[in-house]
């Protein structure tokens, strides 16, 4: 009897890429991959080393991860591109299947600063282009990481350069609020494809999700597990992941209390980042797309609102276009 295995192999298939996330059309054309693997890795109680980002990436990639999530500032641009390059070069995937995402730091927000700070990232990375290039956060900050009062107008122009050189396929922001996206569009050229906030079970943004999405801005959900996993603050809110309710559903549907949270973000048209180190974790967390929850349970789950961040930013209250204001 030939193998499971073998047939797949037949068929140029791998039983290892099982778990594709499918993709959605963003407004500029290009096509995005609704789960990223997160390399940051500042948040946790427990944080990644940069060495174990290299082996990440390839497991990912190995489980089916078409998109990773990375940032001038996790300093983890060289391992990223490491983790893409082996997987390349042993034949899981090409560039043009991938989807590559980085972002500009507070101290590059002058115009004429954007174009070489996203090369000096291509550089790290070993890549020629980006799939999408964001604006990290809407302050700027000068090189020692005092307040610069670098309009993100003008630093979208840089954008728009960046993108125009083919330097990058798309570009967006993140961690902007509905006022700073309306005033983003009413004044630019090209509209940002993507905002990339924080979502999660106690930090659920209705009204900034509907807001982008009715606009055509796609929302990823960076720290997607909230306090489910361990975190820093120990005062933390609810829900935790031994929570009732969505124990209930992790018994349900046959998924781990993550996987609910997880798919619960992409039942919302979100496009969830979660981080992990962990094979068998990475592999989790792409194993979403043989159910979905019913609307009353994501409803359930907005129930959490708390309002409370996981990542909290509050030695920036005193910069210019600090976003967070209302919560
Ligand atoms: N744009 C921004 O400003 C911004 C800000 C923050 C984060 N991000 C992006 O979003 C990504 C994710 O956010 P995050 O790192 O804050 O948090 P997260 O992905 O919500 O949580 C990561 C933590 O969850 C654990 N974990 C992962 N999968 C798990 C599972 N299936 N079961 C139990 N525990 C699990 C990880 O541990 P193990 O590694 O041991 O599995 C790690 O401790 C970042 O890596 C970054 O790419 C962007
Ligand atoms: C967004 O941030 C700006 C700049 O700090 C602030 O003026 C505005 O009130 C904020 N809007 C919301 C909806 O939080």
């Amino acid at each position: 009897m030939w193998s499971l295995a073998y047939i797949f192999t037949l068929f140029g298939m791998s039983l290892a890429a099982a778990s594709q996330a499918p993709c959605i059309e963003l407004n500029d054309g290009n096509k995005m991959p609704v789960v990223a693997l997160g390399t940051g890795r500042g948040t946790a109680s427990e944080s990644a080393s940069v060495d174990e980002v290299r082996q990440s990436v390839y497991w990912a990639i190995e489980a089916g991860y078409r998109h990773i999530d990375t940032a001038a500032i996790y300093f983890d641009e060289p391992q990223v591109g490491q983790g893409i390059a082996d997987a390349i070069a042993n034949k899981l995937v090409t560039r043009e299947q991938l989807f590559v995402t980085t972002k500009l730091w507070n101290d590059k927000h002058r115009r004429e600063q954007v174009v070489p700070a996203l090369k000096e990232s291509l550089g790290k990375l070993g890549l020629d282009y980006v799939d999408l290039f964001l604006i990290h956060f809407p302050v700027a900050e000068k090189e020692d990481g005092s307040p610069d009062d670098v309009d993100y107008l003008e630093t979208w122009q840089g954008m728009e350069d960046a993108r125009q050189q083919g330097l990058t396929r798309s570009i967006g922001v993140s961690n902007f609020n509905a006022t700073q996206i309306d005033r983003l569009i009413a004044n630019s050229n090209v509209r940002p494809v993507v905002n990339e906030v924080e979502v999660n079970p106690t930090l659920t943004q209705e009204a900034l999700v509907s807001h982008c999405q009715e606009l055509g801005v796609a929302v990823m959900a960076y720290s997607p597990f909230g306090f489910t996993v361990s975190r820093k603050n120990p005062d933390a809110p609810p829900p935790r992941s031994d929570d009732p309710v969505l124990v209930g559903m992790a018994n349900k549907y046959k998924k781990s209390t993550s996987q609910i949270v997880l798919r619960y973000l992409i039942d919302r048209g979100l496009v969830p980042i979660p981080k992990s180190t962990n094979k068998n974790r990475i592999a989790q967390n792409i194993d979403l797309f043989d159910f979905y929850l019913t609307k009353e349970e994501v409803e359930l789950i907005n129930r959490f609102n708390k309002n409370i961040r996981v990542i909290d930013p509050v030695d920036w209250k005193d910069y210019p276009n600090y976003p967070f204001w209302e919560y």
